[in-house]
C-alpha cells in the first residue's frame, strides 16, 4: 500500500469517510478534536439571548473556534460583528457574512495593512490604536486607499497588555477624531487580568472596574466633545457582570462558544457546557501508568492547579504525571482491567483557543456520533 505524500497537515479523518460514523470507527484517527455541537448551539444561544437582553450587541472574538463554520452560525444567531486577534485572521474571516471585522491588536507595519486592503475598501473593518504612533500607521494607509477607517482607542483597565491608561485615552482619541481618513468610533478595553483572580468575588471586582472605568472614560471624552458610538468591553468570564447602564454597548466574548475547564473554573459555565474534547488512544499501560497519543504538541503546556494538563471526565481519578511531545501520560489508581491498550478517552481542554490553533480539522459530533467535519481556515494565522 502507498500513501501519498502531501506538504498540508494530515488529517485525523479519512478523506471521504461517510457520516455520521462512530468515535470508535477505525476511519477515525487519533488525536482527533471533537465539539459537541448541541453544546455549541446552547453555548452560542445562551450569549447571544444575553446580550439581546442587555441591550448589548455581540462581537464574538473568532480567536478562540478560527472557523467559517462557526462564525456563520454566530452571524445568524445575531452576532453583529466580528473580532479577531490578528490581521491574517481578518483575511480569513473575510470570506464571513459579518458587516464588521474589528482587529483588536495595535497593528505596525505595511506586511500587516497590505492583507486588510479589501475589507478596507469594502468599509468592513474597525482597527484598535493606544498611540499616535500606531494611529499615524493607519492614517497613511487609509488615505493609500482613498478610504475612510474606523478606530477605536484602547483603554488599559487594568491587564497591563495594550491600551492607553484611562488618564491618557483622550490625546490619542482626540487626534483619531481630527480625520484625514480616520473616523473615531469608539473606545474597548480587555480585562483579561479577571483569569488572574480566583473567587467569584474577585472576578465580579474586576469586571465592575471594567465596566465602570469604560463609562468614565467615555463621559470623559464626550464632555471633550467627541462622539463615542462603541464602548466595546467584556469577555466570557467578564460580561456576565457589565451593564450597558455603565455605558458598554458592546461585548467581545470569545471561549464562551466552547468552554473549557478556564472557563468552568471562573463561574462562566457548568460542566455541560464544555463543548471540545481530545479523542486520544491508549498506547502503554503499565500498572496505573497510562500513556495516551496526545502529548504536549495536541494537548498544549497550558496547566491548570486544579486539572493539570486536562481531564478525562469518564476517568475521573485520572490526573496527568509528564508530557512530552507526543505522549500524555497519566496516573489511573486501580486501573486494572478498566481500560486497555487501543481504548479510547476524551480529554476536556484547560484552553480551548489553543487547541484550536493546532488542527487543520475538528469534527461535530451529536449524541456522541461524528456528524460533521469542520474546517479549521484559520490555523496558524498569527501575522
Ligand atoms: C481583545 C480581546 N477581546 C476579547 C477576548 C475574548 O476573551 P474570552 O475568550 O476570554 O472570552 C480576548 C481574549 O483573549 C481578547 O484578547
Amino acid at each position: 500500500m502507498t500513501v501519498a505524500l502531501t506538504l498540508s497537515p494530515p488529517v485525523p479523518l479519512r478523506a471521504g469517510a461517510i457520516l455520521p460514523l462512530s468515535v470508535d470507527d477505525s476511519d477515525l484517527d487519533t488525536p482527533a478534536l471533537l465539539v459537541d455541537l448541541d453544546i455549541v448551539d446552547a453555548n452560542i444561544a445562551r450569549m447571544q439571548a444575553f446580550a439581546t437582553r442587555e441591550g448589548f450587541a455581540l462581537r464574538p472574538h473568532v480567536k478562540s473556534h478560527k472557523s467559517l463554520r462557526m462564525a456563520a452560525s454566530q452571524l445568524e444567531a445575531g452576532a453583529t460583528g466580528l473580532c479577531v486577534a490578528t490581521a491574517s485572521e481578518a483575511q480569513v474571516m473575510a470570506a464571513s457574512a459579518a458587516p464588521d471585522i474589528l482587529v483588536a491588536y495595535p497593528l505596525i507595519g505595511e506586511r500587516k495593512l497590505e492583507r486588510l486592503v479589501e475589507l478596507a475598501a469594502d468599509r468592513r473593518l474597525t482597527l484598535v490604536t493606544d498611540s499616535l504612533a500606531v494611529t499615524e500607521g493607519y492614517r497613511r494607509f487609509a488615505k493609500s486607499l482613498g478610504t475612510v477607517i474606523r478606530v477605536l482607542v484602547e483603554v488599559d483597565t487594568g491587564m497591563n497588555r495594550a491600551g492607553a491608561v484611562p488618564a491618557d485615552v483622550s490625546e490619542v482619541a482626540i487626534d483619531v477624531a481630527r480625520g484625514d481618513g480616520l473616523e473615531f468610533s469608539g473606545i474597548m478595553t480587555h480585562a483579561g487580568h479577571a483569569h488572574d483572580v480566583t473567587t467569584q468575588a474577585d472576578i465580579a471586582r474586576v469586571a465592575r472596574l471594567e465596566g465602570s472605568l469604560m463609562g468614565d472614560v467615555r463621559d470623559a471624552l464626550e464632555k471633550k466633545g467627541l462622539h463615542v458610538g462603541i464602548v466595546s468591553a467584556g469577555s466570557t468570564i467578564t460580561s456576565p457582570y457589565l451593564r450597558a447602564s455603565d455605558g458598554i454597548t458592546e461585548i467581545r466574548p470569545g471561549t464562551y462558544i466552547y468552554n473549557d475547564l478556564r472557563t468552568l473554573g471562573r463561574f462562566a459555565c457548568t460542566p455541560d457546557m464544555i463543548a471540545p474534547s481530545m479523542l486520544s488512544t491508549v498506547v502503554s499501560i503499565n500498572h496505573d501508568r497510562v500513556t495516551l497519543d496526545a502529548g504536549s504538541k495536541t494537548l498544549t503546556s497550558t496547566k491548570d492547579s486544579e486539572y493539570g494538563y486536562g481531564y478525562l471526565p469518564e476517568q475521573p481519578s485520572a490526573t496527568f504525571t509528564r508530557m512530552s511531545e507526543e505522549h500524555g501520560v497519566l496516573s489511573i489508581p486501580q486501573v486494572q482491567g478498566s481500560i486497555s491498550v487501543g481504548d479510547r478517552v476524551q480529554v476536556l481542554p484547560i484552553h480551548a483557543c489553543v487547541w484550536m490553533d493546532l488542527q487543520p480539522e475538528i469534527y461535530g459530533t451529536r449524541g456522541g456520533v461524528v456528524v460533521e467535519r469542520i474546517q479549521i481556515e484559520g490555523m496558524r494565522h498569527s501575522l
